[in-house]
């Protein structure tokens, strides 16, 4: 019977129709070929009609079994690419909560800030306070109150960078050191001062290896009774063996600044070398490093302000801070400070 034939044929084809279906919408017309109305089953169940009644219950039931067989294979096929599909979409859709956030990198304090809070510290640790002036200052604050006259070398426009030059009395400039603020402070705050400056100052220097017409200093000041300079060596002692290490030793070199009287320049023994080595590369074979200058207060000075000498005395003391920051990490070059290099400031 061609009939018959025709549904063995669909029948054995079956199987490889269904699981070469790679969609769902495929699955869907493979399901219409072998079930529809124009399928091998769907046109031997129309013709059942015209069979002979005793074929009947045969056809049918044959009919019946191939459809069963027919529909176990679509509907496991339909539960894989269904499984299929919901794989897919969880791959897209996929959300990895480990993946990694964006760190924003941070950055770090400039070595000359860095240098000038290790400083400030060490005062502070003693019991000082930390005092502020302004950069744009007047000629008095920064030469006359402290016992520097009109005629001082340091006053001529090759030195100082004036911002409104003519009269001495309303002369501003910028702050050449930061000892202006010794005075200010002194005007404003009775005795005992204690005090550490740290600030910007600028002086109309060539650039050179050593030299910036701005720079860095960090002042001190004590003023209290009985104050001597037994005091200004002890705290200064104190500072570089915190600073440089134990073993630093100190020297005082006799010098001169209008405002402090007796006046010294502090030397540190090399940390590198120890003074020793005459190819040091820290000292060049001198054994000691010049750090700042300091003195006793020059009782103008108190009096410009207001204090009275006989009652109180006082010290004081003005370093740079880009010499030490040199030395205490070899560089080389004060220029690399302001050069911006990543490079060079990713190291500290
Ligand atoms: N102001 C001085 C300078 O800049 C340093 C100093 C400060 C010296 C205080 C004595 C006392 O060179």
């Amino acid at each position: 019977m061609t009939d018959s034939s025709r549904l063995d044929e669909a029948l054995a084809a079956a199987p490889a129709a269904v699981s070469g279906a790679a969609t769902l919408a495929e699955l869907d017309a493979v399901e219409k070929a072998l079930l529809g109305d124009t399928s091998a089953i769907g046109e031997a169940r129309r013709s059942m009609g015209s069979l002979d009644p005793a074929d009947r219950p045969r056809v049918g039931a044959q009919l019946n079994t191939a459809t069963k067989e027919i529909q176990g294979l679509l509907a496991s096929r339909l539960s894989e690419l269904e499984a299929q599909d919901e794989d897919r979409r969880l791959q897209d859709e996929r959300i990895d909560v480990t993946l990694e956030s964006i760190t924003l990198q941070s950055g770090s304090l400039h070595l000359l800030q860095q240098t000038m809070n290790d400083i400030v510290d060490i005062f502070v640790s003693l019991g000082y306070q930390v005092a502020t002036g302004p950069e744009a200052e007047l000629a008095w604050y920064n030469f006359d109150a402290l016992n520097t006259p009109p005629t001082h070398p340091s006053r001529l426009e090759s030195d100082t960078m004036y911002l409104d030059f003519g009269d001495p009395a309303d002369e501003v400039l910028l702050r050449t050191h930061t000892s202006p603020v010794q005075a200010r402070w002194m005007e404003a705050n009775d005795p005992p001062v204690y005090i550490v400056v740290p600030g910007k100052t600028y002086r109309l220097d060539t650039v050179d290896a050593t030299h910036l017409p701005v720079f860095h200093q960090i002042e001190g000041l004590a003023v209290d009774e009985n104050i001597t300079f037994s005091d200004l060596k002890g705290t200064l002692a104190h500072w570089a063996r915190e600073f440089f290490g134990p073993k630093t030793k100190v020297r005082f070199r006799p010098h001169f600044f209008p405002f402090t009287e007796p006046s010294a320049e502090l030397d540190v023994s090399c940390f590198a070398c120890d003074g020793g080595e005459p190819t040091c590369r820290v000292c060049k074979g001198a054994g000691w490093l010049e750090m700042m200058g300091c003195g006793v207060v020059d009782p103008n000075v108190l009096e410009a302000v207001g204090y009275d000498p006989a009652e109180v005395s006082g010290f004081a003391f003005g370093m740079g801070v880009e010499r030490p920051a040199m030395v205490r990490h070899g560089i080389n070059s004060i220029r690399h400070f302001v050069d911006n290099d990543l490079r060079f400031l990713r190291q500290f």
